[in-house]
């Protein structure tokens, strides 16, 4: 079957690129984006524009951060973040492309340097200006006392959790490493993303055009099924386990 084939096909390949979506997290209990039932789905993301320039948008934007970490903040890896930080560990996937903020990745032991944070991390703010890092305990605590957005203590400029938002530009560096490991690997990953948002979703059409095989791991269709050799609408999971085995 599909799963079988995947399987064969990430033990003969020699370099692998992981391309991961809020799909890999659900089974942690973290909720993607799309999927029916979804909070995302019930309030529209605040815009960059609109946090930059508006208080009242940023003090919701910190209220909701911070009620989501209450409920989403303890998730841990799960079989799929397993299997790929497996796959990094023995030397067949070369780079994990990650959508994702839940520092997940990381927390299953992937090594920085391997890590490619598209839209950012979750887990701590930036100042927007001066760009100093600035830690969630911090900023809670103040925004509990105050019912104030943060500014940064350094410089006075809005702070901001490290993330890209939608009308904020994608981080420069970030992308351009994404798009290096994409042209250099025989198998482009992706797992568990709905490939809807741009540019994320052009990095598996590079790949291909660079001559990879574009494998897609997700329960539902995405518009790049077509261009894919491999499609598998498969629970994340129960497909990827069985790698962590693999050497
Ligand atoms: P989506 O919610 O758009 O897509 C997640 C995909 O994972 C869906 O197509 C599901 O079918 C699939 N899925 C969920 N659980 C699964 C499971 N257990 N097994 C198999 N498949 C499963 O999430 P992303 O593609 O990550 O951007 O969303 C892309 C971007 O849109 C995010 O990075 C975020 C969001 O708005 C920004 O915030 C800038
Ligand atoms: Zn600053």
């Amino acid at each position: 079957d599909d799963v079988a084939e995947m399987r064969d096909m990430l033990r003969n390949a020699r370099r692998i690129v992981g391309f991961t979506g809020a799909g890999i997290s659900t089974e942690c209990g973290v909720p993607d984006f799309r999927s029916p039932g979804s909070p995302w789905l019930k309030f529209p993301p605040i815009e960059f524009g609109e946090f930059v320039s508006s208080p009242a948008a940023r003090q919701e934007a910190w209220r909701r951060k911070f009620a989501m970490d209450d409920i989403y903040g303890h998730a841990k890896p799960g079989r799929g973040h397993r299997a790929l930080a497996h796959l990094v560990s023995v030397g067949r996937m070369s780079a994990i492309i990650t959508q994702n903020i839940d520092n997940l990745h990381q927390a299953s032991g992937v090594a920085p340097s391997r890590i490619i944070e598209l839209h950012g991390n979750g887990a701590y703010a930036r100042c927007l200006d001066c760009g100093l890092r600035h830690e969630l305990a911090d900023i809670r605590a103040r925004f509990e006392a105050t019912g104030e957005p943060p500014v940064c203590a350094s410089c006075g400029g809005i702070v901001k959790t490290a993330t890209i938002s939608f009308g904020q530009a994608m981080p420069e560096r970030e992308m351009l490493r994404a798009q290096a490991v994409a042209m250099d690997c025989d198998v482009f990953l992706v797992v568990g993303s709905s490939l809807v948002v741009h540019p994320a979703a052009t990095l598996p059409l590079i790949a291909r055009q660079s001559g990879a095989r574009l494998v897609i791991l997700n329960r539902d269709p995405t518009p790049l099924d077509e261009a894919a050799s491999l499609v598998v609408n498969a629970d994340i999971g129960d497909a990827l386990e069985p790698l962590a085995q693999l050497n």
